[in-house]
Parts: C-alpha cells; sequence; structure tokens
C-alpha cells in the first residue's frame, strides 16, 4: 500500500518527503483554509515538493463550474489530480474530465456503491471516508474493502485511497483491506514510527555501549 499525505501544510509535506515514504498528497478546502495562504500558490509549491499526484479540490457545486476549475488547476503543475465531491454534478464533471485526460479522485465516498459509480464514470481515485464512517458508528474498514473486492473482482482500474484516517491502526486495516493508498495526518504519520520497545532499546544499547573499551 501506498502511503500519502493529508495535509496542505508545506513543512509537513517536506519533512515526510525526506523520509521517502510519501508517494502523494491530499489537500480539501478544510486543510487549504488552515494554511491562510493562496489556494493556487500552496498547490504549486505542494507539486514542486512532491512529484507523485497532488490532490487540489474544486468548490463549484454544478458540473460546469467543476470542469472549469478542474482545467484551470490542472495548468499549475502535471501533477495535479482534480478532487471532486460524489454528486450526481461530481460524476458528470468526472465523466467530462476522463475524455480530456484529466485524472479524478473522487472524495466523500461512504458507500462501496458511490464507489462504483465513481469508478464507471472513470475516476483515477476514489477516496472512501473511514474515520468518518467509524465516527458515527459505521465500520470504514470495510467499505474500502468492499469497494476493492468489487474493483478487483469486475477489473476496474480506479485506485481506493483510504482517507480521513485517525490513527496508525487504521492505516494497518487499510492495508490489511487491500486499499491501494492511505492518506495520512502529519501527526498519524509520526506515530508510525514509534515503539516503546524501540525507544528502550535505544536507551538501552547506548548505556551499554559506555562500557565497551574505546567508546570515548
Ligand atoms: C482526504 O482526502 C480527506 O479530505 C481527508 O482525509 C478528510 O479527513 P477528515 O475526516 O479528518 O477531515
Amino acid at each position: 500500500m501506498e502511503l500519502f499525505i493529508d495535509t496542505a501544510h508545506v513543512e509537513e509535506i517536506k519533512e515526510a518527503a525526506s523520509w521517502g515514504v510519501i508517494s502523494g498528497v491530499t489537500t480539501n478546502p478544510t486543510l487549504i483554509a488552515k494554511e491562510k495562504r493562496d489556494f493556487k500558490e500552496v498547490v504549486k509549491e505542494i507539486c514542486c515538493i512532491v512529484s507523485g499526484p497532488i490532490s487540489a479540490e474544486v468548490i463549484s457545486t454544478n458540473c460546469d463550474g467543476m470542469v472549469k476549475e478542474a482545467r484551470e488547476l490542472v495548468q499549475l503543475a502535471p501533477n495535479v489530480v482534480i478532487k471532486i465531491p460524489m454528486t450526481m454534478e461530481g460524476i458528470k464533471a468526472v465523466h467530462i474530465l476522463k475524455q480530456e485526460n484529466i485524472r479524478t479522485n473522487v472524495t466523500l465516498i461512504f458507500s462501496a456503491n458511490q464507489a462504483l459509480l465513481a469508478a464507471r464514470a472513470g475516476a483515477t481515485y476514489v477516496s472512501p471516508f473511514v474515520g468518518r464512517l467509524d465516527d458515527i458508528g459505521y465500520d470504514g474498514t470495510q467499505v474500502v474493502k468492499d469497494t476493492k473486492d468489487i474493483f478487483n473482482g469486475y477489473g476496474l482500474a480506479t485506485q481506493v485511497i483510504a482517507a480521513s484516517i485517525r490513527h496508525p491502526q487504521h492505516v494497518l486495516q487499510a492495508a490489511q483491506a487491500g486499499s491501494d493508498i492511505a492518506t495520512v495526518p502529519y501527526g498519524i504519520l509520526c506515530k508510525m514510527f514509534k515503539h516503546p520497545l524501540t525507544d528502550k532499546g535505544i536507551e538501552r544499547f547506548l548505556k551499554d555501549w559506555e562500557g565497551v573499551e574505546g567508546s570515548r
């Protein structure tokens, strides 16, 4: 499973990119708003840091507006992917953009049926929101698994991005469910590094090393 970072914060993206573990970035209007910067400038900067797919979301609610925004956003960099909400207008836009070879990520997916519609319209990616489903008592990971099973069963090339990741266990569950990608906030990527036995082990090695002749 590939890892994307789910943030618009450039310093976080630079740091995670330096680890060599992330292959893409997802943003959304909420994440962009937090940065208090010009939207297009942020997207352009992110596209220079990470060469993989960078999702930038449209804010129009009708098909014509989404298509217009998408055509403008893809001019920013060749790795821009257009994030489109899961609505009838959004799916119409995905269908049009597919014919123009513009890659799309259908967001706000909460069921495998929604994912199937997006895939049939030609979405490059679908983003089931695992955490938001879990929040209301549903099983977000099951939606990821059902979607992957359907896509595999019918040879659909659309890739699944497990999104709305709340903790490291969600990342593990997404990988076990067969997700192609998980998009993970910076803080959770950091938590994935941690294990108390790793810290304890380093502490012990360094302490023991002090007793080795010529160690100082
Ligand atoms: C990613 O594509 C989504 O925008 C993001 O994961 C949503 O996460 P949230 O539910 O924590 O806002």
